[in-house]
C-alpha cells in the first residue's frame, strides 16, 4: 500500500506472539476466571487473536475512551465514551490495549477502574513505544517495543483507516503530517 513506508510485524509474527502472552497469562491465572477488558477500538484483532490462545473460562467486555480525535498526537485530556456493561469489583482484571504511546489514556483508564475495587488488575499490550512516554506505566504482557513512528493496521488506526491491514507498518510521514485523511 502506497502510504506504508514499511511493515514492521506480520500476521504471522503477531499471531506467534499472542499465543505467546496468552500461555503466559493462561499459566499465571491458573484457577481464576480473569475478565479481559479491551480498549476500542484498536484492541479488536489483538483481543480477538489472543482471547483464543488463553485457556481459561474468561470473560471479555469493552470500553471506549477518546483522546485522540483525529490528530497523531494525543491531546493529554481523556474521556470514557462507552463504559463497561458490568462491576468489576473482586475480578480479576486485564486490560488489553492495542498501544501504549504517552502513557495517558492508560493511566486514565487504569485509575478509573482501580476505583472499581478489582481483586487485581493488570495491562496486556501489543506494543509499546517506550520513547514516547509521559508517565509511568507498568505493563504487564507486552508484545513488541515500537520504534517512535505512526503505526497502523491490525486495529491501529489514522483517522478511522488502516485499521483492517493484516499487519503493522509505519504510515509514512507525509500523510499524517499534511493532515491528509
Ligand atoms: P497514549 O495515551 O498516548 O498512550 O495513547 C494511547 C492510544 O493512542 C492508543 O490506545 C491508540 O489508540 C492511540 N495511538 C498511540 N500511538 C498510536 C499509533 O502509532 N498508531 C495508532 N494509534 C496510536
Ligand atoms: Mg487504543
Amino acid at each position: 500500500m502506497q502510504e506504508i513506508e514499511q511493515i514492521l510485524f506480520s500476521w504471522r509474527e503477531i499471531a506467534a506472539k499472542a499465543a505467546e502472552l496468552g500461555a503466559a497469562i493462561t499459566a499465571d491465572y491458573e484457577g481464576k476466571s480473569p475478565l479481559l477488558v479491551g480498549v476500542l477500538t484498536g484492541c479488536v484483532f489483538f483481543m480477538s487473536d489472543l482471547s483464543r490462545t488463553i485457556a481459561l473460562p474468561l470473560e471479555m467486555a469493552f470500553m471506549q475512551v477518546s483522546s485522540y480525535g483525529d490528530a497523531a498526537e494525543t491531546s493529554g485530556a481523556v474521556r470514557i465514551l462507552t463504559d463497561l456493561p458490568c462491576d468489576i469489583a473482586g475480578r480479576d482484571v486485564i486490560v488489553v490495549e492495542d498501544i501504549v504511546d504517552s502513557g495517558l489514556t492508560l493511566a486514565y483508564l487504569l485509575e478509573q477502574l482501580q476505583s472499581r475495587k478489582p481483586a487485581s488488575l493488570k495491562v496486556c499490550a501489543l506494543l509499546d513505544k517506550p520513547s514516547r512516554r509521559k508517565i509511568d506505566i507498568d505493563i504487564d504482557y507486552l508484545g513488541f517495543t515500537a520504534p517512535d513512528a505512526f503505526l497502523v493496521g491490525y486495529g491501529l488506526d489514522y483517522a478511522g483507516r488502516w485499521r483492517n491491514l493484516p499487519y503493522i507498518g509505519e504510515l509514512k510521514k507525509e500523510v499524517y503530517s499534511s493532515g491528509c485523511k
